[in-house]
């Protein structure tokens, strides 16, 4: 298989939903609501794809200053491509893209913790949010 990897601004809304349904995400993100969609996706800087053949497979959108911190927002891989080495192919193009000066950031969901581990991230203990009210 060859998989292409690409940062990709203009990532359609329906191709982003289905990447996010295809992994088990639909009932974590707001995939019904178009609008909202796609503006996570308009004021997202950083969005990257793995596309087989085309078809999208993997994402990874980031808002970032690309000089200090990058939030990942989420990370999704299709779930007949899991296990492929997908995800760790597409947080390491968006660290190439970031370099070495740029912190990457994200909160996991309990189920993947264990990529992340695996991929060598550090676990941080003193996070903190407000979670939003409205939506999923
Ligand atoms: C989590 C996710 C992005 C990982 O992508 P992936 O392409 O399956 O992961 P990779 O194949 O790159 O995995 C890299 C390594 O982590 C391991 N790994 C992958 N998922 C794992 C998990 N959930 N728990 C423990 N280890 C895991 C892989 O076995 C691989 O190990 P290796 O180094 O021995 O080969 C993907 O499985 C996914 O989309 N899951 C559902 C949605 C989700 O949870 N997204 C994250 C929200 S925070």
């Amino acid at each position: 298989v060859t998989i292409v990897y690409a940062r990709e601004q203009d990532l359609p809304a329906n191709d982003f939903a289905a990447v996010l349904g295809a992994a088990g995400m639909g009932q974590n993100r707001p995939v019904a609501d178009e609008p909202r969609l796609r503006q996570m996706l308009e004021n997202a800087n950083l969005i990257v794809t793995a596309r087989d053949h085309g078809r999208i497979v993997g994402a990874a959108r980031c808002m970032t200053d690309f000089a200090w911190v990058c939030y990942c927002a989420e990370i999704a891989v299709d779930k007949r491509a899991q296990g492929g080495g997908i995800g760790r192919a597409i947080i390491e193009h968006c660290r190439s893209i970031l370099g070495d000066g740029v912190s990457f950031v994200l909160a996991a969901y309990p189920d993947a913790v264990g990529f992340y581990e695996r991929i060598g991230m550090t676990r941080i203990a003193d996070a903190f949010v407000f979670n939003r009210e409205r939506g999923v």
